[in-house]
């Protein structure tokens, strides 16, 4: 198990619409000038100028990054913190991006053998962040199962607002919050399925990553993407 944990480095442009936020959280262009994002990775909704996004690289050093910045930030109004549900937010850039957007996934999806990605730990307690974007498939673990095993650590799943995805030496970890969770759909596009949301460490038996679940905010989403963009 080497390296996201237990994942690979991704070759350029596998991945166009993913982005790094200077906090250290990663997201996906939803619109050409609007990220989406984790709600725990931004303050709350209003004019916010601090953050840098780099975007259309694999390696953030490269040459060809851009580098955009912040205008405004949407925070879905419920978020609390990030066990409680409700953990998405956009971040409108100050410019248009010339690259790719991920559509979000239509329908209810729940389950399935999903892609995760991001410039996060490759380990729990590594206190490193990668300078490459790293990637593993992960299936998803079902919200009853996931829920009993997070009931024991004391943190209630909120299973309407969550997708649970991982295995032992398999998951995302501290610095991918806010990355996307993506699919195929019917004519093999990649979709958006989740974004990194929160876990017990890294990669723990027993600890699948949590995501939030797109299908339940899509409309909630798509209309704010439409405000910003
Ligand atoms: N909350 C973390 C962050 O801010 C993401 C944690 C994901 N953890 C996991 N075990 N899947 O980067």
């Amino acid at each position: 198990m080497a390296e996201v944990v237990g994942g690979a480095v991704a070759t350029s442009g596998k991945f166009p619409w993913v982005v790094r936020l200077s906090m250290g959280c990663g997201g996906a262009l939803t619109a050409p000038r609007v990220v989406l994002t984790a709600g725990h990775c931004v303050g709350r909704t209003g004019p916010t100028t601090g953050i840098k996004v780099i975007a259309g690289a694999v390696d953030l050093k490269s040459r060809g990054a851009i580098v955009a910045h912040s205008v405004t930030v949407f925070r879905a109004p419920g978020f609390r913190d990030e066990t409680r549900g409700d953990d998405w937010a956009l971040v409108q850039l100050d410019r248009v991006l010339d690259l790719p957007t991920l559509p979000l996934v239509e329908g209810t999806v729940e389950e399935g053998e999903f892609v995760v990605m991001g410039w996060g730990q490759t380990r729990e307690g590594s206190m490193r962040q990668e300078r490459k974007l790293h990637y593993a498939t992960v299936p998803s673990v079902p919200d009853d199962t996931c829920a009993a095993e997070y009931k024991k650590a004391g943190v209630k799943l909120v299973a309407s607002d969550s997708i649970c995805a991982g295995k032992s030496g398999v998951d995302t970890c501290q610095g991918d919050s806010g990355g996307p969770m993506v699919g195929r759909n019917a004519t093999g596009e990649w979709v958006q399925v989740g974004i990194v949301s929160w876990g017990l460490g890294c990669a723990r038996d027993g600890y699948p990553g949590v995501y939030s679940q797109i299908s339940t905010f899509r409309d909630d989403i798509r209309e704010a993407t439409r405000r910003l963009g």
